[in-house]
């Protein structure tokens, strides 16, 4: 079986969690016999609350559980740590008809971050291939690409905003990923986009997937705390996820 992934990443605020959400949902009704796993790898969280999944535990919980475990020698052997790790791995995953959801959680002391991303990169390589699609939505800036959290994806989505910045994060996590990830076709999602904007034409960042106007529905729905599931079906972030998802898939038939 050939898992499909998809990485969301860019400046913070742009969208990820949202786009996230509404190809999550996406690919959820479209292949409804596929199986899909969707990671929130972002410690700010989100994706949890824009897809009405709650796991017991977080992968943060399920390291610090494991290094107090060590930590008070009760787990002397490696394959008793395994099993245990594995165990508890099952806890961090919800589930909900073809959908699983798994989050990083929000580790509080310093240095815990960059374990958290080292476990996750471990998690994502034993568990991805179970899974059809992988949706892994990032954290903002250059770090988890960096790090080479995600190292092996199908599709790198670059998120921004009409904004300089946002373009240029974008550009600069591209540059980073041509020499640090492995991934077929990479595309910009541009949202949040008032009248007059012109996509920059420019070698520095790859093709333009969608570009997506201001979506009230998106904004209020996120207000009331309301999943991705209780957008009307025309709603512009959903429309836009669609026109990004057709544009990935075109040519290699995914
Ligand atoms: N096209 C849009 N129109 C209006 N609001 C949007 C749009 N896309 C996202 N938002 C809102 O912008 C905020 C930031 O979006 P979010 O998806 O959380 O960004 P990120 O994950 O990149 O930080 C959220 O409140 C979200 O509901
Ligand atoms: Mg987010």
């Amino acid at each position: 079986m050939r898992t499909v992934t998809f990485a969301f990443t860019g400046k913070g605020g742009v969208g990820k969690t949202s786009l996230s959400a509404a190809l999550i949902r996406l690919l959820s009704e479209r292949y409804p016999d596929k199986r899909i796993l969707a990671v929130d790898a972002d410690p700010a969280i989100g994706l949890a609350t824009a897809l009405d999944m709650k796991p017991p535990m977080t992968l943060d919980d399920v390291r610090l559980r494991i290094a107090a475990s060590i930590d008070k020698g009760e787990t002397a052997d490696a394959i008793d740590l395994l099993s245990e790790a594995k165990f508890h791995l099952l806890d961090c995953i919800a589930e909900r008809s073809n959908l699983s959801f798994l989050a990083i959680g929000r580790p509080e002391a310093a240095g815990c971050y960059c374990k958290v991303n080292a476990y996750l990169k471990q998690v994502l390589e034993t568990i991805s291939g179970n899974f059809d699609y992988v949706v892994i939505d990032g954290e903002a800036g250059i770090e988890q690409i960096n790090r080479r959290v995600m190292e092996n994806i199908t599709y790198l989505v670059l998120v921004s905003d009409g904004s300089r910045k946002g373009i240029q994060v974008v550009s600069a996590i591209h540059h980073v990923a041509v020499n640090l990830v492995k991934w077929e076709k990479a595309g910009v999602i541009f949202n949040r986009i008032r009248s007059g904007f012109d996509p920059p034409a420019t070698q520095e960042i790859p093709p333009v997937l969608a570009v997506i106007g201001d979506d009230d529905a998106q904004a209020q729905n996120d207000m009331q705390g309301q999943s991705v599931f209780s957008l009307p079906d025309d709603a512009p972030v959903l429309r836009g996820a669609a026109q990004a998802l057709d544009a990935l898939l075109q040519e290699n038939g995914s």
